[in-house]
């Protein structure tokens, strides 16, 4: 056995995920098909758990909201991070306690912020306007709502700007230069009991300085928020720590984000003189590279590039087409086979930007050859859609050699699901 990255292993010139054989898996279920091995969710959760053992986490439930998925992470002992009542719905149902849910959202409706007045949740408010939707929701139930201001701090990461939160301009939270009033405000309002304070500065990020500018800010505003006599129980500093995607790429582990954010936090909690609990809402972390999409070779093409068709696209993995996103592609029945060539590996979408890895160095790819896309846990199966028509696939969970299937692939009755057809048109 040898390891291609991280859990991954290779056996027989085969790839290995959780101790099955990726070409045995596909002979059962076909593809594309994604898989997820639950082990390494389990120890991707314990090391962030580790280098953080005072914070609690909270798994950001957008990245990936399979209810076996969130289940597992429930069992591990972590909260949740939702931004819809959908979400909301998920973390529940997988036995998220409710103490541990921050529901999270920009544009929440009115009937999300009563689900969260009716289920106890706590809630990031996002804007004023928002604040006085939920003081109005709460008091009429007679309900006190614990609630966290939405900080928009200004911080800039060096990451993808469609993935950017915490820039001025972003559409996320209150500005930072406003939120000491929107305290001020807030205390006094019906049903609203603030105790905490949130913010996000994006995703996938690679360097760990955007993370000490935004606990130092973030404890500006604590220090100033708490001399006004607001007893604030959690600060929340989002997420964002990003992943190795390309070999040879170094992002920094949860304790490198621990020796940054533990010391400024811890010493300034004490200066002010407070005792809060540290949130984090670690998503990508936690799921990216716990996951493989496998996809079949359609068809070879030999043109200016030569081209592997297979039969997973955008519809399936929507990163790379709408982030530039690189993942880690090898052929899963040949992996102990030489480079080749340079292959472009496109997907049977009828766009352009169909493409889903570029110009990269593979063994000699035949048709029914099967793609492995590496780190497709996070924001994977969860963007998919049925454009152009096409069924989502299944996903399994593997674990020491066990496989479950843990959603079923959907069909043509699937496409048409929802609609209805006017009795003039049968
Ligand atoms: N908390 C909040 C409020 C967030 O908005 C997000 C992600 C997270 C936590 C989790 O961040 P993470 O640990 O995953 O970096 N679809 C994009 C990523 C969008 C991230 C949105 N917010 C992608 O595929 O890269």
């Amino acid at each position: 056995m040898f390891t291609i990255k991280n859990h991954l292993e290779k056996r027989n010139g085969h790839l290995i995920i959780g101790g099955v054989d990726t070409v045995d898996l596909v002979e059962e279920f076909g593809t594309p098909l994604y898989v997820t091995n639950e082990q390494r969710i389990r120890d991707n959760y314990r090391r962030y758990h580790q280098a953080f053992p005072e914070a609690d986490l909270y798994y950001a439930a957008k990245a990936n909201n399979n209810l076996t998925i969130m289940r597992i992470l429930a069992q591990e002992g972590a909260g949740a991070d939702v931004f819809s009542d959908g979400e909301l719905y998920l973390a529940l149902l997988a036995g998220i306690p409710r103490e541990k849910i921050l529901f999270n959202g920009n544009s929440k409706t009115d009937r999300e912020l009563e689900m969260a007045v009716e289920t106890g949740v706590r809630v990031s408010v996002d804007s004023l306007d928002e604040l006085h939707t939920l003081s109005r929701i709460a008091s009429s139930q007679k309900k006190t709502m614990d609630i966290a201001l939405r900080v928009n701090p200004d911080v800039s990461p060096v990451t993808h700007p469609k993935i950017s939160t915490g820039l001025k301009t972003s559409k996320f939270g209150i500005p930072h230069k406003e939120v000491v009033e929107a305290y001020k405000e807030a205390v006094e309002l019906e049903g609203i009991n603030p105790i905490g304070m949130h913010c996000h500065i994006g995703s996938q990020i690679l360097d760990t300085s955007p993370f000490s500018e935004t606990i130092n800010r973030m404890m500006d505003l604590v220090e100033q928020v708490t001399r006004l006599g607001v007893e604030l129980e959690f600060l929340d500093i989002g997420s964002g720590l990003g992943i190795p995607y390309k070999k040879g790429e170094v992002a920094p582990t949860p304790q490198d984000l621990s020796d940054i954010v533990l010391p400024i936090f811890r010493k300034r909690s004490q200066a002010i003189g407070v005792d809060i609990k540290l949130v984090i809402e670690p998503g990508r972390y936690l799921l990216g590279d716990t996951t493989i999409l496998l996809t079949s070779v359609n068809t070879m093409k030999k043109a200016a590039k030569k081209f592997v068709g297979v039969d997973a696209g955008f519809n399936l993995l929507i990163r790379p087409a709408m982030y530039d996103s690189y993942h880690h592609v090898v052929v899963a029945n040949k992996v102990a086979a030489p480079v080749s060539s340079i292959y472009t590996v496109v997907g049977p979408i009828c766009e352009t930007g169909d493409i889903l890895a570029h110009d990269r160095e593979l063994p000699a790819v035949e048709k029914d050859d099967i793609v492995a896309i590496l780190d497709a846990g996070a924001y994977g199966f969860c963007m998919s859609s049925q454009y152009n028509g096409r069924p989502r696939c299944a996903e399994i969970l593997v674990n020491e050699g066990k496989v479950d299937v843990i959603r079923k692939a959907e069909n043509f009755d699937d496409l048409m699901a929802k609609q209805l057809v006017p009795a003039r048109f049968l």
